[in-house]
């Protein structure tokens, strides 16, 4: 899995505050066996975020986008604006075990608008700011993962992660 992590956030951006959350994320993720291959720090604007994103999926060499930060109700929190206008289809089930998930640990949960969705080949997900968001939310969407990757690639070995889960009844 080729993984690219956004951190979005004015004040990271800036040099004003230190990014803990993306280093966390690569961390995770590297700990998974996955190769984190883009990284980097954006400020909140709109335009910003929506040109790393297209820019690194039609580069055609990444598999998954995580973006932290920008998913709350503050003016500059923009993440999901910039992710809905640049996918092609979303996907509404990693937003929805997320927050579902978080509100056992939270009622803050219910502020982030994170949305996830496809463009190409490349998922991109939307995680909230704070590391212990990040490492919370990323725990219940981990599982799911590498089959909707493999989903995405058309990979004839996705048939069979769905059979697993498969009744005895269906086809
Ligand atoms: N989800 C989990 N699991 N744990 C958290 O601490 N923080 C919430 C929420 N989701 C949180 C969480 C808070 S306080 C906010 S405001 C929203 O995510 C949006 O965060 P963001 O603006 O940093 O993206």
């Amino acid at each position: 899995m080729r993984v690219g992590i956004l951190t979005i956030s004015d004040r990271a951006a800036r040099g004003e505050y230190e990014d803990r959350s993306g280093p966390l994320l690569r961390e995770k993720i590297e700990d998974q066996g996955w190769d984190v291959i883009r990284f980097d720090v954006v400020s909140d604007d709109q335009a910003e975020i929506e040109e790393h994103l297209k820019r690194w999926t039609d580069s055609g060499d990444v598999d998954l986008i995580l973006t932290t930060g920008g998913t709350g109700f503050s003016p500059r929190d923009r993440a999901p604006e910039a992710t809905r206008a640049v996918v092609e289809r979303l996907a509404p089930g990693l937003g929805e075990a997320m927050r579902a998930a978080s509100l056992e640990v939270t009622p803050h949960a219910m502020l982030s608008r994170a949305v996830a969705g496809i463009r190409g080949k490349t998922l991109i997900v939307n995680l909230p700011g704070s590391p212990r968001a990040v490492e919370e939310n990323l725990t219940v969407i981990l599982p799911a993962l590498p089959h909707g990757v493999d989903l995405l690639k058309d990979h004839p070995s996705a048939e069979a992660g769905h059979a697993i889960h498969q009744s005895p009844t269906e086809d």
